[in-house]
């Protein structure tokens, strides 16, 4: 195991702390109350090691489509594997017909493969949306409140807690949040997780940490868990101040930078530690995240293809050169990975705010493209049933 060791950390004393109490998910205490959102294409077993080696918390895996596990698609078996030593185990489910995801979860119980379901209901991908699944379906309340019954129904038999993931509405015209929360909260969800995005904002903007403390306050009596532009664990401590969100989850923040976790649990604890890693720790850092990827896909080639899109978050604000970083950003096996992080100057140390701040996936609002008529009722209609059954079939997070 080679996380960084507490020489690599900070101890300035004029860090913000905040200790907060464990969060209680169904029967679970989770005692460092931070969640890894769960990343398509991120957050696989290979990822979720390097993350949980710094931090306690809850690391959800990649989101599996319903569908799909109950068909057991060999790519979403894998998804949803964990690592022996992974004792709080968390999955992804995305559904958009309540008979698929009763069936899927009851697969997840019966076959004792999570300790934990979240439900995805924030895809703003415009493919999916247009068919009147992901963020788009919270708006029909009929659908909504059939697929969360369902799914809670099944993971009550086996005391398995069952959250909710979605964003504040379609757009600002058309917010679902509050009234989404109650429903889940009313059929037993054991947590609400908001990204404080609409789905027309995509990744752009900032994310409304009031909408978040306004569901806090409206949902007094279930854990509310706050999501979107935690970069840092300062960024934690101020949504948890200005929120009172009973946990964090974060997504992008920990992108090539898994070390996070121990920043996190640090600041939650009251200790004002951090991990400053300098070239040479991020360089073995990625190696070792390319090794177990490797591992996971059981295909060198392909682990390789898969740490590319890492490079650049890992060594964002480093001075490492245009000529390697292109070259890293092609790197075709284990042996030249190496050989390509020796070439960097592994004695420099932490570039301070340059490898701070924003990170990932931006962009600008998209127009959220739905079915013909959705908006004009809460009901689903004959066709719109027909329509979302493809909603399923060609989705990759969100
Ligand atoms: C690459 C990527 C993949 C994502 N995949 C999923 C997913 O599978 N399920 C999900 O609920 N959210 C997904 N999200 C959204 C994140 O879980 C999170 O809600 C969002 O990034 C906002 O949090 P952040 O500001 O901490 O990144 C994804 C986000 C990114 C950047």
């Amino acid at each position: 195991m080679t996380i960084l060791s507490p020489t690599q950390t900070s101890t300035s004393t004029d860090v913000p702390t905040l200790e907060l109490p464990p969060l209680q998910l169904g029967k679970h205490t989770i005692e460092t109350p931070v969640i890894l959102a769960p990343m398509a294409g991120i957050t696989n077993r290979a990822f979720r090691r390097l993350c949980r080696e710094y931090g306690g918390g809850v690391y959800v895996t990649e989101m599996v489509t319903a569908r799909a596990l109950v068909e057991r698609n060999t790519e979403s078996m894998r998804i949803i594997s964990h690592d022996a030593d992974e004792d709080f185990r968390s999955i992804q489910i995305y559904g958009v017909d309540p008979i698929t995801v009763r069936a899927a979860v009851r697969m997840v119980i019966d076959e004792n493969r999570a300790d934990h379901i979240d439900l995805n209901f924030g895809c703003p991908v415009p493919k999916v949306t247009r068919k009147g699944g992901g963020a788009a379906l919270p708006w029909k309340t009929d659908l909504f409140t059939s697929i969360i019954e369902a799914a809670t129904s099944e993971a009550a038999k086996g005391e398995v807690p069952l959250t909710i993931k979605m964003r504040k509405g379609i757009d600002d015209d058309h917010l679902t949040y509050i009234e989404s929360a109650k429903i889940a909260r009313d059929h037993g969800a054991a947590a609400v997780t908001l990204h404080g995005r609409t789905s027309r904002q995509y990744y752009a903007g900032k994310a409304d940490w009031e909408a978040i403390a306004t569901l806090r306050e409206a949902i007094p009596d279930m854990p509310i868990l706050g999501n979107g532009d935690i970069f840092s664990a300062e960024d934690a401590i101020e949504m948890v101040e200005q929120t009172g969100v009973d946990g964090v989850v974060i997504g992008r923040g920990c992108q090539g930078r898994p070390w996070l976790f121990g920043d996190l649990q640090a600041a939650f604890e009251g200790r004002a530690d951090r991990f400053r890693p300098g070239v040479r720790e991020v360089a073995d850092t990625v190696y070792r995240h390319g090794e177990l990827l490797a591992e996971f896909f059981e295909d060198e080639g392909k682990g390789m293809r898969d740490i590319r899109k890492h490079i650049a978050w890992y060594f964002k604000g480093y001075p490492v050169g245009g000529d390697i970083r292109s070259q890293l950003a092609q790197v075709p096996s284990l042996e030249r990975l190496r050989e390509l992080l020796n070439e960097l100057d592994l004695d420099l140390g932490y570039p301070g705010t340059a490898a701070e701040g924003t990170r990932g996936r931006a962009g600008t609002p998209k127009k959220t493209h739905l079915p013909d008529g959705w908006l004009s009722t809460r009901e689903m209609s004959d066709e719109h049933r027909v329509m979302i059954k493809a909603a399923e079939l060609d989705i990759s997070g969100g």
